[in-house]
Formats: C-alpha cells, sequence, structure tokens
C-alpha cells in the first residue's frame, strides 16, 4: 500500500517503521506537510490541538482514506466538531477512521513478546475498514472495531483511562476479546 504519515514523530515515524517491514511504501511529511495526491492512505499523527492548521498545509486530501491517530491534551476539537477525527473527515469528505490514539508508541518494538496479540481500537466509515483492518495487523495488532466515526469522540476521551492505567502500571498494551477467544 502507498501510506503517507502525516507528523514523522513517535508515532507517524513508529508505524512508518513497523509498515515498510511489511512491505508497505511510506512517505514521511513533518511540520510543514505536502501533497498526499499520490497516497492510497494516509495517517494523521500531529499534536492534536494544532489539526486545524496542519490539515491545511496538505494538498490533495480531497477524497483520502485517512486514519486519524491524534489526541487532545487540555484541548477541544475545532469548533463544531465532537472529535478531531470528524473534524478530519469535514476536511477529506473520504472514508476516515480513528486508530492507533489509544496505543503506546513507546512499545512499537515490543508487541510481538506478547502472548497473544494486544488490541487496537479503531472507529470509523465502512469504507475505511478494509485498510485499517490491514494496517493493524501489519503493525502488530488486533484490530477492534468501536463502531461509527460519532464514537471517535469516546475514543479519544478513553487516553484518560489509558494514562491513568500507566500511571499505575507502566505502559501497557491491552486485550479486547470474547471469552472464547482468551
Ligand atoms: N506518543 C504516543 O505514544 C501517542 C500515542 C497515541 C497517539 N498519540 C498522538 O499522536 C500524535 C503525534 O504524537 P507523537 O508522540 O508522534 O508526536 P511527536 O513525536 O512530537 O511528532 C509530532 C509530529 O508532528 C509534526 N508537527 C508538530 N507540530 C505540527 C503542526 N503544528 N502542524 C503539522 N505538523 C506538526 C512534527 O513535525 P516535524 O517532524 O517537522 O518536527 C512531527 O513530525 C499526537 O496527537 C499524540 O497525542 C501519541
Amino acid at each position: 500500500m502507498r501510506i503517507t504519515v502525516f507528523g514523522r514523530g513517535n508515532v507517524g515515524g513508529g508505524l512508518a517503521d513497523l509498515w515498510e517491514r511489511a512491505g508497505h511504501q511510506v512517505t514521511r511529511l513533518g511540520h510543514d506537510g505536502g501533497d498526499v495526491s499520490d497516497a492510497e492512505v494516509v495517517l494523521v499523527a500531529v499534536p492534536g490541538a494544532s489539526i486545524a492548521e496542519a490539515l491545511d498545509r496538505l494538498e490533495g486530501l480531497e477524497g483520502k482514506t485517512v486514519i486519524d491517530a491524534t489526541n487532545l491534551y487540555g484541548a477541544v476539537p475545532p469548533d463544531g466538531f465532537a472529535s478531531n477525527a470528524e473534524f478530519v473527515r469535514s476536511k477529506t469528505n473520504g472514508p476516515t477512521a480513528k486508530s492507533f490514539n489509544i496505543n503506546f508508541a513507546s512499545l512499537y518494538g515490543r508487541l510481538g513478546e506478547t502472548r497473544v496479540r494486544p488490541s487496537n481500537l479503531w472507529c470509523g466509515d465502512g469504507a475505511s475498514r478494509e485498510v485499517v483492518e490491514q494496517l493493524n495487523r501489519d503493525a502488530g495488532y488486533d484490530p477492534v472495531y468501536t463502531g461509527p466515526i460519532e464514537n471517535a469522540a469516546a475514543q479519544e476521551a478513553l487516553v484518560g483511562v489509558i494514562f491513568a492505567i500507566s500511571e499505575a502500571m507502566g505502559p501497557c498494551v491491552y486485550r479486547f476479546a470474547p471469552p472464547a477467544h482468551l
């Protein structure tokens, strides 16, 4: 797959490494943005509070499949939107998903050490499902669907719980599965 990561830091750069290892072709964009016309999917991994100004620095977004990995700490989504993911969709009018926001980038290098594949949550448009689930698996996660894009605000808010757990136990991965799969 031709992937462009917007934000090439812990999340964007870390996932780019994992996806390249899985055979994907990845372009990495930093603060200055760039043209994403050639991408089959765009990962947005910039500071969550900067989402509006950041997306203005991308060209070729119309109709793209986008995965939004941002979180908001002490900030709110752009005016009129319940979540950053819904704001992203308003800019692209394409298949949009929220994913990779509820796992620590610092553990990307250790995903192969777990007894079972860790879960990674995603919500969003049905048209993004195949790409999002494939990229979850290729990064080392088992994708767990949390519903339509309207659930992105809940998935963004979950980061507070993840931080609380991390304070108690250190950075963790997690697993959601029906009992028969445990
Ligand atoms: N770190 C985690 O474990 C984690 C986990 C889940 C979700 N997240 C979320 O993922 C996003 C990225 O986190 P990160 O830890 O990867 O951050 P990071 O390492 O600081 O990387 C941020 C990236 O965004 C770019 N950037 C910074 N300000 C920007 C702006 N105003 N407009 C456009 N691009 C900008 C930087 O560009 P340059 O390369 O040019 O400096 C850099 O490539 C955040 O929303 C964060 O909340 C983080």
